[in-house]
């Protein structure tokens, strides 16, 4: 199977390792260096099977590649995965020394790779694999890295938001119009309490409802959609911060909103789901475009020496990326999601050239 899903890929590398003292898989897929070296987060996840932690790899590495060419950032794409049998908890001997072992393997890649933080992984792992090796973004200010970039994420969703809000009715103004944001972790409670500020009426939904409850009270704003009801819930727009694949055939047909533009990686489920999208009138903001604000931040700080005010002038820049975007779908009758994949393959073929 690993061979299957491997040739079925244009990427450049895989490296495969089984760690026999965790009985876990680390998995990193080089997808491109044709930008520069292959960047992207670290996936901590109990798979049912290596393989599927392998599909995440390739999938999301190409993603990674995708992001950093229509960000306009010098890195190439990559993802790696530690496929555990359960997830250590964090600050545990077990997960440390697990951390120590992948730094090594990322040190021993000699900076084709560059890792950060994913799910289930954070500034602390981060801290750890950089004892091991220096090709590492995120790590705490502490130990010389510029953080969590979820706060950066959810203020490009935001510019993203506005964008797009523009571009379907007209102004740009949140005043009075509906968000439903599917998933309030990291990114999801940031990006409410910017939405918030803008006057937007938010609709919040998470698998812990507790927690969407919570927020909405802490916002003062709001009120907790359940998270089976959020494809049919009316809104303007629905912004997915969860997981991947929510925008499918199946769901598609439900949505009540205008917009999509939201965090989450791989939202559509099929290429084809861009078009039945576009089929319904409703609006999409190309995933890896709207949320390139965390590897901005990273690049920004830690590659390219910026002060806070260039790193949020870049994320700014997210606005006027997808404003250009949605104008070149309109005038060549292409997808919201085709012209993003011809903004970012032009930059690579321009890098390969
Ligand atoms: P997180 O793990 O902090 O939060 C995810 C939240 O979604 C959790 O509260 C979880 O309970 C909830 N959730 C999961 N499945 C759900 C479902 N089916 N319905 C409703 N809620 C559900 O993750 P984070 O960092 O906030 O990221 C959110 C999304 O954005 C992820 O897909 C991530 O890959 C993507 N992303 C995150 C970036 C970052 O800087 N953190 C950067 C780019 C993308």
């Amino acid at each position: 199977m690993f061979e299957q899903l491997i040739r079925g890929w244009d990427g450049e590398q895989v490296v495969v390792r089984y760690d026999r003292l965790a009985n876990a898989w680390m998995l990193v897929g080089v997808h491109s260096t044709a930008l520069g070296p292959a960047m992207g987060g670290t996936r901590m996840k109990a798979y049912r099977s290596p393989d599927e932690g392998l599909h995440d790899v390739l999938l999301l590495s190409e993603a990674m590649t995708m992001k950093q060419a229509a960000a306009g950032l010098d890195l190439g794409g990559g993802k790696a995965v530690l496929a555990v049998p359960r997830v250590p908890e964090p600050g545990s001997p077990a997960r440390r020394e697990l951390l120590v072992r992948y730094g090594d393997l990322v040190e021993s890649m000699g900076g084709t790779y560059v890792t950060a933080a994913d799910m289930n992984t954070g500034e602390a792992d981060l801290d750890v694999v950089g004892e091991r090796t220096s090709h590492v973004l995120g790590r705490s200010a502490a130990c010389g890295g510029s953080g969590s970039s979820a706060g950066a994420t959810a203020l490009g969703v935001f510019h993203g938001i506005r964008a797009s809000v523009r571009q379907a009715f007209g102004d740009d103004d949140l005043g009075g119009r509906t968000v439903l944001i599917q998933g309030i972790g990291a990114v999801g409670s940031r990006l409410a309490e910017l939405l918030r500020d803008a006057g937007a009426q938010l609709l919040l939904a998470d698998l812990d409802e507790a927690r969407a409850a919570g927020l909405a009270a802490a916002l003062g704003a709001g009120s907790v959609t359940a998270a089976h009801h959020v494809f049919d819930a009316d809104c303007d727009v629905f912004s997915p911060c969860a997981t991947g694949g929510v925008l499918s055939a199946e769901s598609i047909p439900l949505l009540r909103c205008r917009v999509v533009a939201g965090a989450a990686n791989n939202q559509l489920a099929t290429p084809w789901d861009a078009q039945r999208l576009q089929g319904r009138g409703i609006l999409y903001a190309p995933d890896y475009v709207i949320n390139a604000g965390g590897v901005i931040h990273l690049a920004g700080y830690e590659r390219l020496g910026l002060d806070p005010a260039q790193v949020d002038t870049r994320i700014a820049d997210i606005a006027e990326t997808l404003t250009g975007l949605f104008e070149e779908a309109e005038r060549l009758g292409i997808t919201t999601a085709a012209a993003a994949d011809r903004l970012a393959r032009e930059r690579l073929d321009a890098a390969k050239s």
